[in-house]
């Protein structure tokens, strides 16, 4: 695996690649990789001929309230990781090198209204952040495919749609979310969990089962289902902030001709704040 820090660098191996007719595979990161990560390179590997990871914990996405200083970062580990995951070529810029003109970027992307909502009404700024940083990932490693987690439901809508609306030459490809056998969603903040947090902390996966269940079995009123998911992990010792029925085309609330939800939930627990979804076909 070739590790870089500088867009010049990578672009002169892209360029090489390219020449000789390999189709390119791109997962960007923020580093501290777990399992979940390692199937985005899976997937990507299936699709492409050389495979790029990208590890940069981006300012841009990170409220000033919010963890950048302390978000875990693992460098050598996540370099054998990827490296024993068949990446090609990891690219590890420092901040500098993505904000050359300070921490901010002057074009800023943000994909209204997908922004606001969910995510976005708990982190303003956030999803402009993720949107704008991803863009200019794009820009510099031009893949033909990237692959992104399902985990991070709302994200993945928020990039397809500005992939489309500018209209940007990236296959975007989606990725089943990675538990842990208990249920618990992968996640490099997992690691701000306290031992007994952690073993609350798969009450997010049980109570998504359990609306879902409740859908699978006829009941429409919404509004029930999202007091009830709020009502199981309050229960867990767990602080709600959203756990909400959506269309998962939309993201908007279901109407009658919604035909998948996503049940969509964010809780705090301890020092983390844990996001996860779960996905129901109507009958
Ligand atoms: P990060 O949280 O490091 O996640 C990188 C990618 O891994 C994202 O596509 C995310 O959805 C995926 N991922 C995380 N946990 C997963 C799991 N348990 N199963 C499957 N996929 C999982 O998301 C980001 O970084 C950033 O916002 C980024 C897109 C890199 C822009 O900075």
């Amino acid at each position: 695996m070739i590790t870089v820090d500088r867009i010049a660098e990578l672009r002169t191996v892209v360029r090489q690649w390219r020449a000789e007719g390999a189709r390119v595979g791109f997962v960007p990161t923020m580093g501290s990789l777990h399992a979940g990560h390692i199937s985005l390179l899976a997937a990507a590997r299936f699709r492409a001929d050389r495979v790029i990871s990208s590890v940069f914990v981006n300012p841009m996405q990170f409220g000033p309230s919010e963890d950048f200083e302390r978000y875990p970062r693992s460098p050598v580990e996540d370099s054998q990781l990827l490296a024993d995951a068949g990446c090609d070529l990891l690219f590890l810029p420092a901040v500098d090198e993505i904000y050359p003109e300070g921490r901010e970027s002057a074009t800023r992307i943000s994909v209204k209204p997908l922004a606001g909502i969910l995510e976005g009404a708990h982190r303003p700024g956030h999803f402009d952040g993720v949107a704008t940083v991803v863009a200019k990932l794009f820009g510099i490693v031009q893949p033909d495919v990237a692959v992104f987690g399902e985990k991070d439901y709302q994200q993945l809508a928020i990039i397809r749609r500005m992939t489309a609306d500018l209209d940007i030459p990236v296959e975007i490809v989606g990725a089943p979310t990675v538990r842990s056998p208990d249920g618990l969603a992968m996640s490099s903040r997992n690691r701000y969990l306290s031992t007994a947090e952690r073993a609350l902390a798969p009450r997010i996966h049980t109570a998504l089962k359990a609306a879902a269940a409740r859908v699978d079995q006829g009941e429409r009123d919404y509004a029930v289902i999202m007091e009830q998911g709020a009502r199981e992990l309050r229960d867990a010792g767990m602080q709600p902030d959203y756990f909400e029925v959506r269309d998962a085309a939309t993201l908007l609330p279901p109407v009658p001709a919604t035909r998948e939800l996503v049940i969509l939930v964010a809780a705090r627990l301890g020092k983390a704040r844990l996001i996860d979804n779960l996905r129901v076909a109507l009958r």
